[in-house]
């Protein structure tokens, strides 16, 4: 796929789909042109079919001897916002699907040459799929290739689709590691990527299994044990600033199968997902290294995979984490708290961070209490958490903010060890996790957590994503570290 921002007269008219605007204002100057030059075929049809031009809403007529598609896209009511533009795009990929080349008139309309940025965005990420593993007939519907949008200054808009670009092929490559089966991508193979960053100027550290044991980091050691496969800490490190270090922490289970806390098999395939919070880790540190963010964050991902086998942990098993703190395994399918419980440790004590953002595909109950809109906030720090949840807001990666006060303490309060890896039968699942990693956050620290288990996969398009994953997390991340760093 090629964008081309041009000015007006530089767009060739040798294209398959056009795409005018309209608002309150009325269609886009292209619109009009072409309204005019075919008889009122547009106005016509606006006023036919009642079409009010609401966000996304599109209307689709032909014009001249090659019957050229003209799509009227609806830009609902200014002012418009990073993600409505984003959302745009999105909308422009869904329609002009088996549209090669396409043109897109909407500059007029559009408050600055930095949002056409926006909406090429929203384009590659509405024209993601993942066909990998399909035949080659199925492939080659996909057809955007070259795409020709309209721009006052196209120098500008280049310059900030270095960074739109970058965010997109973050999002593309942690959409495609959520996607890979667990026979594929497995903590092993998922190091080997993370090493693939070096070559963009990223610093990585691997903590295999050897490492892992000297350190003691046994949570993480004890979610993977039950795997022929072993598990792996991957730090990732992109230095584009003296700042504090940002980490970013990821839960990377590569497949949970609940482990001898064994899951029911309807629906188990969809683990192959659980790896949702490291792809967004990782889909960031790339987004970071591709535009060379004048930042500094750390990227740690925690990855194992959740298997039943004679080795496995059992549940009543109690073993002592990387912090020293002892937990009682009550059940062996809430292991994303204990990898994620041994690297925000290791972000503390060994990249001495201050502040400290970790995503993971965490619980269930999340689902239950959020549907599928929005991923659950849990924060130590008021402030970050505004940040965050305007930042969601902004770019469309939505959260929402949950207690996790001194009330909820007895939760996680057990028998034998200090604490226990779940809380109180099926009430509070998901406040119950956030208090267990609560735990392992000194008080200094400053600690977002996002369950993103509601928002890594969607069954349905979800404009301007298609199915599958979603690479959520990426843009928030990266709005956020841009509005704190750079
Ligand atoms: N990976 C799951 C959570 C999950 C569920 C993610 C659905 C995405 C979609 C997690 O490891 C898990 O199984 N959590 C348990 C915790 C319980 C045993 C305390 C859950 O949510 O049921
Ligand atoms: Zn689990
Ligand atoms: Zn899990």
């Amino acid at each position: 796929m090629k964008f081309q921002f041009l000015e007006y007269a530089q767009i060739t008219d040798d294209v398959d789909h056009i795409i005018v605007g309209f608002n309150q204002k009325g269609l886009s100057k292209e619109g009009q042109n072409l309204d005019a030059k075919f008889h009122n075929l547009l106005s016509g049809a606006i006023k036919a079919r009642d079409f009010k031009g609401k966000l996304g809403e599109s209307l689709t007529v032909f014009v001249g001897e090659k019957a050229v598609q003209v799509s009227i896209l609806g830009l609902g009511e200014e002012p418009l916002m990073h993600k409505d533009y984003v959302h745009l795009g999105g909308k422009i990929a869904q329609i002009c699907r088996k549209s090669p080349k396409i043109a897109i008139y909407l500059a007029d309309l559009q408050q600055t040459d930095e949002a056409a940025t926006w909406i090429a965005q929203g384009i590659h990420i509405g024209d993601w799929r993942f066909l990998k593993y399909k035949s080659d007939a199925e492939k080659s519907k996909t057809m955007l290739h070259d795409i020709y949008i309209e721009v006052q200054d196209p120098k500008v808009a280049q310059q900030h689709f270095t960074t739109a670009k970058a965010i997109a092929k973050g999002v593309a490559a942690a959409r495609e590691l959520v996607s890979e089966p667990a026979n594929v991508l497995y903590p092993e193979s998922f190091k080997d990527k993370a090493l693939e960053l070096k070559a963009l100027g990223c610093e990585v550290d691997v903590l295999d299994i050897d490492d892992l044991q000297k350190k003691q980091m046994n949570a993480i050691i004890s979610v993977g044990q039950g795997s022929e496969r072993p598990p792996y800490m991957v730090v990732i490190r992109w230095k584009g600033s003296n700042d504090d270090p940002i980490a970013l922490v990821g839960k990377g289970i590569t497949f949970d199968t609940g482990g001898i806390s064994l899951k029911p098999s309807l629906g188990m395939e969809d683990m192959i997902m659980d790896m949702g919070g490291a792809a967004a880790v990782f889909g960031t540190m790339k987004s970071l290294a591709l535009r060379k963010a004048k930042a500094n964050v750390i990227g740690i991902l925690g990855l194992a995979e959740n298997m039943p086998s004679g080795c496995a942990t059992r549940p009543g098993d109690i073993i002592t984490t990387y912090a020293g703190k002892t937990v009682e395994i009550m059940n062996t399918d809430a292991e994303g708290r204990l990898v994620l419980a041994d690297c925000l440790t290791y972000a503390q004590k060994d990249e001495h961070a201050k502040t400290v953002v970790n995503l993971a595909t965490l619980t269930g109950a999340m689902l239950v209490a959020l549907g599928l809109e929005r991923a659950g906030l849990f924060c130590n720090d008021d402030q970050l958490a505004q940040q965050l949840f305007d930042h969601g807001e902004a770019t469309g990666d939505l959260l929402w903010r949950f207690p996790m006060g001194k009330e909820y303490d007895s939760y996680i309060k057990t028998r034998h060890a200090d604490i226990k890896n779940m809380g109180k039968g099926r009430f509070g699942g998901s406040i119950a996790a956030a208090k267990f990693l609560e735990k392992f956050i000194e008080d200094e620290t400053s600690w977002a957590h996002l369950d993103i288990a509601p928002t890594a996969w969607y069954d349905e398009d979800k404009l301007p994503l298609t199915k599958g994953a979603s690479g959520f997390g990426v843009r928030l991340l990266e709005a956020w570290i841009q509005s704190k760093q750079g």
